[in-house]
């Protein structure tokens, strides 16, 4: 159970990730805009082929940042196909992290972790690493799939350790087929 659990979604689901069709149940800037304003420094940890990644260079503008980090190189030339010649190309940076690490040295002010948690083996360890990585004040913006994946429970536990960790709860997001947090350090 926990190897099913714990599985890195395949590359080949990328097109679902990154469908139209997702805008309009979960629209990035409409979950987003609360949170994400522009200039800021935004890491999409588990960014998959790019679907929130994008929509956040876009609110960031130029002169802000958002770091597209994965776990497989096979999603990041996904992404970076697509923003290739495109207006937002410079304003995202990818970056390819390794399992027990995320391995990025700037501070952000927001970190994006939709879709991705359930996915590595030491929760724990990977929420300090994004406790550090976060400026004072930071978001640390948490989605885990509703039904199949994650129960209700394990998304609590989660959402326990990471309070463990310091952080508080700003909200809980209503999200379709999502069970949400939003948390500051
Ligand atoms: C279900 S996909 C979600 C993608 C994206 N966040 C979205 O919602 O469209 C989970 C992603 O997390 C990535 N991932 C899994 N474990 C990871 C890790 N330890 N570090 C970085 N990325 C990881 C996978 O490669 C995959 O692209």
């Amino acid at each position: 159970m926990k190897e099913r659990k714990n599985r890195v979604c395949p590359v080949e689901r990328a097109g679902s990730l990154d469908s139209r069709i997702r805008k309009l149940y979960q629209n990035p800037e409409k979950m987003l805009r609360k949170y994400v304003r522009s200039g800021m420094t935004v890491l999409d940890l588990g960014c998959g082929p790019g679907f929130f990644s994008t929509a956040m260079a876009e609110m960031v503008g130029e002169s802000g940042l958002v770091i597209a980090a994965d776990l497989q190189q096979g999603m990041l030339s996904k992404l970076k196909e697509k923003i290739k010649g495109t207006g937002i190309e410079k304003t995202i940076l990818l970056h390819k992290t390794s399992e027990n690490r995320i391995g990025i040295s700037r501070h952000v002010d927001l970190v994006l972790a939709f879709y991705i948690i359930h996915e590595i083996p030491d929760q724990e360890r990977a929420m300090k690493e994004i406790w550090s990585i976060l400026k004072p004040n930071g978001i640390f913006y948490l989605v885990e799939p509703k039904y199949f994946h994650v129960s209700k429970g394990e998304f609590e536990e989660s959402v326990n350790k990471a309070l463990k960790l310091g952080f508080s709860v700003v909200e809980r997001p209503r999200i379709f087929l999502g069970r949400a947090a939003v948390l500051k350090k």
